[in-house]
């Protein structure tokens, strides 16, 4: 069932200023597109062209394995190639990459020159520790520089990453760690969160405790406090950085198209985890072009994507794009609100931010505070405002149009998934905009919503949306399982070769698109992706639990809330104490994302006659609304 937090108000429109429109990058959105349709290849080839490469492809689209697709057969390129190399021979060596500020407001520049010798020092230092093309190396730290630095190192060895959010607890990590067998692991020895420190080692050290995969283990030094060092398998990251074979040099690996670049896990419909890969061909030339265009990044822009580099929007629009493009980025290690609630408007004060992307439930949670805050500071260094990762309500719309972007700054509210690697749904900057919609699907993407036969439904309808052709950086398959990777995207709609998002969404009168949520089995909190599953599976993984369900709720400020249901073994009695250690214990099993806002004990939970928990009538009767076809259930 999906979400509906909101009316679209389909006949509230915003136009961008004509000037502009006049400089954008990309003046004439239709255009644009009517150029893509005529000869998808040729679009992307020529937007191809814009990048380096080793040898240029043979082929752009491959198309005779699908959904098997592959871009650029027969390129030889490296992403490092484009993000660094390319530009410390150039103009842009002693331009800032990233501006870094900490919590505690320590600041740290890195000018692509400086990051360039980081990167090849990490390189260096991963080959010694014997990683080679095609290793999976686990990466699981706070939002410090050296992330971005052991990202660029390992894309640069060839090695793929698997970035795991420093919010997941030992048991996600571990079964990240398990999964892609990898032998390396980068970590801090904690994380500043809101002047607390996330003790990330401690975890590491218990993750790695249930498996003997991890050989090797790399610590960067940030909070200080006393942590466990293993004889052996843990290093500092400042002492390998300053080994004599850490040097500034390296070379970088010549890699296909094809080849992975990172695997990023994430959520789906079952328990286990599903590792998203991308490659480092088409998705070079998509974030790119999307980043450019969506964003209308220019030369002197100071660009702050405010997510967190362990999700798909900080590997894409933080670390990866932006650097393509040459592009000053902020990097902040805190919370938005921390030690004021005007620390966002203080940075972009300070250092003359020009576009902000973020997501609505940082909006919503700013907005709590009112419009003092922002008016303290100076706002007139920004001119574009995004947003990613649920739907945005109006009035969240309303609030960042109007107290931050004076009014001025469009709203570029983009439509995306860790499995597309880049925006699909999203206005340029010459688009007119409606609060609340991601208005059309960016040139070369072609999406339809159809009903459950696959057939366009009407204007305002609900229906599945799904994209009609490949792209340059769509998910290639789901690590180790190519089964997984059909039955999840490609089965429901087989017969017409589409992509199943797994999101419900409608088209409105003028050909506007307005996504209303998930139809799946995940659940959106604050904008983070959580199976239901995953946190079913930390649920029953207590010794009083016997079956678990949850659903998301509607939630004001987080978007959805999770509740939850639980059945318990014989003998175990229903209490507020075992309520606590149940969110305590799923706290700690899969993260403080995943903590239910609100447990409740019952004796059975409606079934289908196959045993699947229906899900939408627990739903239904939470919020009190009607049941609907109940003539699957069992009881
Ligand atoms: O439901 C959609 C929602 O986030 C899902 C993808 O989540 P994830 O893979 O974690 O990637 C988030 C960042 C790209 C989608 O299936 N979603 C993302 N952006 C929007 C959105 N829903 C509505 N509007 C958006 N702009």
């Amino acid at each position: 069932m999906a979400e509906q937090g909101f009316t679209p108000p389909t006949s509230e429109w915003y136009h961008p200023a004509p000037e502009l429109v006049a400089n954008a990058n990309v003046p004439n959105y239709e255009e644009v597109c009517a150029q893509a349709r005529q000869d998808p290849q040729a679009f992307w080839a020529e937007r191809a062209e814009t990048l380096s490469w080793y040898k240029k492809w043979d082929t752009v689209l491959d198309d005779s394995n699908a959904p098997f697709y592959k871009w650029f057969v027969g390129g030889k390129t490296n992403m490092v190639l484009n993000a660094l190399d390319r530009h410390v021979s150039g103009e842009k060596r002693n331009k800032l990459a990233f501006i870094w500020e900490g919590e505690d407001g320590a600041e740290v520049t890195l000018s692509y020159w400086r990051l360039w010798q980081e990167v090849n020092k990490f390189a260096n230092v991963l080959r010694g520790l014997g990683v080679q093309k095609g290793d999976r190396v686990t990466i699981y730290m706070g939002r410090v520089p050296e992330i971005v630095i052991a990202m660029l190192a390992c894309a640069k060895v060839g090695a793929p990453h698997s970035v795991v959010y420093g919010g997941f607890s030992e048991q996600a990590l571990a079964s990240r760690i398990e999964d892609a067998q990898s032998k390396v692991l980068l970590t801090c020895d904690g994380a500043w969160l809101r002047g607390k420190i996330v003790p990330l080692k401690d975890t590491v050290d218990e993750a790695c405790s249930r498996s003997d995969i991890v050989k090797d283990v790399i610590v960067v030094k940030r909070t200080g406090q006393a942590i466990n060092m293993q004889a052996g398998r843990d290093h500092w990251y400042h002492e390998l950085m300053a080994l004599p074979h850490a040097k500034p040099e390296a070379e970088t690996e010549i890699m296909d198209a094809e080849d992975p670049l990172f695997i990023l896990y994430t959520s789906g419909t079952t328990g286990k985890p599903k590792g998203v890969l991308h490659t480092h061909g088409g998705y070079q030339v998509y974030t790119s072009t999307t980043l450019s265009w969506a964003f209308d990044i220019k030369e002197e822009d100071r660009w702050w994507c405010a997510a967190d580099p362990g999700w798909i929007t900080g590997h894409s629009y933080i670390v990866y794009a932006p650097l393509i493009l040459g592009a000053t980025s902020i990097l902040y290690e805190g919370a938005p609100t921390f030690p004021e609630p005007d620390r966002w408007w203080q940075l972009v004060a300070k250092y003359g931010i020009s576009i902000l992307y973020t997501a609505p439930t940082a909006i919503r949670g700013l907005m709590r505070f009112g419009e003092d805050y922002p008016d303290r500071h100076d706002l007139s260094s920004l001119r574009l405002l995004g947003s990613v990762g649920e739907p945005i309500n109006p009035e969240a719309w309303r609030w960042y149009h109007r107290v931050i972007g004076k009014e001025r700054c469009p709203i570029i509210d983009t439509w995306w998934q860790t499995e597309t690697g880049g925006f699909m749904i999203t206005p340029l900057p010459s688009v007119a905009l409606k609060p609340g919609s991601a208005t059309r699907p960016f040139p070369g993407i072609e999406v339809d919503i159809v009903d459950e036969d696959g057939n366009p439904v009407g204007v305002n309808e609900d229906g599945d949306l799904v994209i009609k052709t490949p792209w340059p950086s769509m998910i290639r398959t789901v690590y180790g399982d190519d089964e997984r990777f059909i039955s999840q995207y490609w089965q429901k709609y087989a017969a017409q070769g589409w992509y199943l998002a797994g999101d419900t969404a409608r088209r409105d009168e003028d050909g506007y698109l307005w996504v209303i949520g998930r139809n799946d089995d995940v659940l959106k909190v604050s904008g983070y992706r959580l199976g239901t599953a995953e946190v079913e599976s930390g649920l029953v993984s207590h010794s009083a639990v016997a079956e678990s369900a949850v659903i998301g709720i509607p939630d004001e400020l987080r978007g959805n809330v999770i509740y939850a249901y639980c059945i318990l073994v014989a003998g175990a009695e229903g209490s507020d104490e075992l309520e606590a250690e149940l969110k305590a214990h799923v706290r700690h099993e899969v993260g403080p994302i995943a903590v239910p806002k609100q447990i409740e004990f019952v004796e059975s939970l409606p079934k289908t006659r196959s045993g699947k928990i229906m899900r939408r009538v627990l739903k239904a009767q939470a919020l009190g609304q009607p049941l609907g076809d109940l003539s699957t259930l069992e009881d």
